[in-house]
């Protein structure tokens, strides 16, 4: 299991507001006490922050505010004393527009990096083709001292790269090699499908041109490029492993970018963190995710929440049972979870007034501070960048680490159970029949076998049960070491071991 921080919202300790790797570190006992494998930074690199960090102008810097590379070097080593991996966010489809890169590539038209972004003339007077940008607006910027257009699929201040250039694979495998050096695990890489571009940029359909065009770049060309990508993370010893976010919808258009075990380790899956609260829509996008990765390389990796959407406790209505119910199906699910930090305290979004706002994309609300204990600065050394969370007297890490009942034990039971079982990690899922608003599913691997129950109503039910199970984990405490009766309390879920 994975954990992501956003360290912009971690913890501060230098008392400027804005969270930081010492914070990170000061936080590395929390997770150890609750069990993760190992962290996913976003990006620490030094940057304008117009995207917060997705906009790198320098790939071998840590940007100041949240502190240098001495101090990095001390989080991994920490971090590896620990048992825990560390994975950086890696942002190739684009840099910031103050990247060296860049500034080089407007200055001429004859410019060594000119080539390395996409720089074209325009037509009938506009940009070079329809594409819209991921934030609004069209996804080309007119550059008058060089009299042409550049492609930015996201902000103008970043421009794409253009990876059908040799210099573009060149440079990119050399920040990776950089950190890999330095001894990270891997990384995480940044809308990575957007790499593979049509090199003739055609128009898209109108239906689609006139939505978020981001979402519908699928091209081959990705692939030669995920496997030199590889290459790179292979010619290293130890696991070092490269999860991508591929924004494509369905699981059935993801399992390509796992190549033939040579392109991508883990695809994260969106597929649930896009359905609404209905046990038999998420039945169907386990199934169909199930039915879509059968291949032993293409490794499932679920997610709930992230930095870019608002967290799913505040999705759901902002209850927390159904928060409990959610967790136990996905760290019980066959694959990789990742976890947004904040999400095992069953945070929500913070309600940001207009004035407070700074995203781009309207994505403050998921990035609130964590709060660490009930103390009036709730651990942070400043005042933070964005409000805190609601319920922020009561929900934080240190009042609930004090309560066995609360979510955040919760979340620390089904990692422990995850552990112990190989069936919850690795095992075949299989669907059960279950009552309406019911899903339930089973694990096995070889002897080991677990059941999952989990009801989205609010009503109880009575599940057919063959009897022999235990309740190892309830959503609510107080299930636990049970035999099961196959009563399911209303928004409720268990996880079963065979009794005796
Ligand atoms: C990814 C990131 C998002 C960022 C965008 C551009 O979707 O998760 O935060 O704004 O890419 O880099």
């Amino acid at each position: 299991m994975l954990y992501q921080i956003y360290p912009r919202s971690f913890l501060d300790t230098d008392g400027d507001g804005v969270g930081d790797i010492e914070g990170v570190r000061a936080g590395l006992d929390h997770l150890r006490w609750l069990g993760v494998d190992g962290v996913w930074l976003s990006p620490i690199y030094r940057s304008p922050m117009a995207d917060f960090g997705y906009d790198v102008s320098d790939h071998c810097a840590i940007d100041p505010v949240f502190g240098d590379l001495e101090g990095f070097d001390r989080l991994l080593g920490d971090a590896h004393a620990s048992g825990l991996r560390v994975l950086l966010d890696w942002v190739p489809n684009h840099t910031s527009d103050r990247h060296r890169w860049f500034v080089e590539s407007r200055s001429s038209r004859d410019a060594a990096t000119r080539e390395w972004y996409f720089w074209r003339d325009g037509r009938d007077g506009g940009p070079p083709n329809n594409w819209r940008a991921a934030f609004g607006g069209r996804a080309w910027t007119w550059d008058g001292a060089t009299g042409q257009w550049y492609l930015h699929l996201f902000l103008p201040e970043q421009p794409d790269l253009n990876w059908a250039h040799p210099g573009v694979v060149e440079a990119m495998h050399g920040v990776l090699r950089f950190w890999l050096d330095r001894g990270v695990d891997g990384f995480r890489a940044d809308v990575v499908h957007l790499i593979g571009k049509d090199p003739t940029l055609p128009d898209q359909p109108r239906a689609l041109a006139e939505t978020d065009l981001v979402g519908v770049h699928d091209h081959p060309s990705a692939h030669p490029l995920l496997r030199g990508i590889r290459a790179v993370l292979d010619s290293y010893q130890g696991d070092r492993v490269m999860v991508g976010e591929v924004n494509l919808g369905t699981p059935v258009l993801l399992a390509p970018y796992y190549g033939a075990g040579d392109e991508l380790h883990m695809v994260f899956n969106f597929s649930l963190l896009w359905a609404s609260w209905d046990a038999g829509q998420w039945a169907e996008r386990i199934v169909e995710s199930e039915a879509a990765l059968t291949s032993p390389d293409a490794w499932p990796v679920w997610v709930l929440s992230n930095h870019d959407t608002p967290r799913h406790r505040t999705r759901y209505g902002g209850r927390e049972d159904r928060a409990r119910v959610a967790a136990t199906v996905l760290l019980t699910l066959r694959g990789t979870p990742f976890l947004y930090a904040g999400e095992e305290l069953g945070l929500l979004d913070a309600d940001v007034p207009e004035a407070a706002r700074v995203d781009p994309g309207g994505r403050d609300g998921c990035r609130a501070p964590i709060p660490w204990d009930d103390g009036p600065g709730h651990g942070w050394a400043g005042v933070p960048w964005l409000p805190w969370p609601p319920e922020v007297g009561e929900r934080d890490a240190a009042t609930l680490r004090a309560d066995e009942g609360s979510i955040l034990h919760l979340y620390r039971r089904l990692l422990a159970a995850r552990r112990r079982s190989e069936a919850l990690h690795a095992g075949t899922w299989r669907l059960l029949d279950a009552p309406p608003g019911v899903l339930a599913y089973a694990r096995e691997a070889g002897e080991d076998r677990r059941q999952v129950w989990a009801n989205f109503g609010d009503e109880p039910v009575v599940c057919p049960t063959d009897g022999g199970w235990l309740v190892e984990v309830g959503s609510l405490d107080g299930e636990r070491g049970l035999a099961w009766d196959g009563r399911l309390r209303g928004t409720g879920a268990v996880v079963l071991a065979p009794a005796g």
